[in-house]
């Protein structure tokens, strides 16, 4: 995955854990690693390697670091200058949930060699979706959810989940989300 990832990895771990743990985790995944280029590809592979030994260095089992990451995900996007898209996708919690292809469509525009997630979005009624998600790259669930939590919060509101995993009858994940607070 693109940089930008593994730069929103990297923060998460030094904002939760400090600097010399996330060196330690560096170092153990590959001592002679440069600095995140944002807008180079890096294989998949090493995002889950930092994300793995992160979990063994500090005990943290590695879905809930990824929820966190997840979670983080619209606050780092917005620092790094994605703001004004993130504007553009949408006013409510809804709407931004059917663009999220969009979105990602919007980026490929930048990112050239993206290969980004899909995600279809049923209102079922107002304050209840239905959002499969489907991606070429397993495990990634828990960060979705916390996307979902992220993007809540940005909307004002709280909200409930409740995951099918990709092994279910439609072969893909599935998060039924019900806000709690509009
Ligand atoms: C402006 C905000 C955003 C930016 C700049 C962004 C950018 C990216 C980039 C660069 C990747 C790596 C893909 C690759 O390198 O092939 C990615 C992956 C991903 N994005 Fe976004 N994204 C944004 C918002 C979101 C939001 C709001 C969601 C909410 C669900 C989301 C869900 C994901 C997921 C789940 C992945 C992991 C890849 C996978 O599932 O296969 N993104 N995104």
């Amino acid at each position: 995955m693109y940089g930008l990832v593994n730069r929103a990895i990297e923060r998460l771990l030094v904002d939760r854990f400090g600097e010399p743990l996330w060196r330690r985790v560096r170092d153990e995944v590959d001592p002679d690693l440069q600095d995140f280029v944002t807008m180079e590809p890096y294989p998949d592979q090493l995002s889950f390697d930092l994300i793995g030994t992160a979990s063994n260095q500090t005990g943290v089992p590695a879905d809930e670091l990824l929820f966190q990451l997840g979670e983080s995900w619209v606050d780092f996007a917005t620092r790094e200058g994605y703001g004004d898209l993130l504007e553009l996708t949408g006013a409510t919690l809804a709407e931004f949930l059917q663009q999220l292809d969009a979105l990602h469509t919007r980026l490929g525009g930048i990112f050239p060699e993206l290969r980004p997630p899909s995600f279809v979005c049923k209102v079922e009624r107002e304050g209840l979706y239905e959002v499969h998600y489907s991606s070429e790259r397993l495990g990634l669930a828990p960060m979705v959810a916390g996307l979902f939590h992220g993007l809540a919060t940005r909307f004002g509101t709280t909200i409930e989940i409740e995951h099918e995993p990709r092994g279910g009858p439609t072969g893909h994940d599935v998060f039924r989300i019900r806000e709690t607070r509009g």
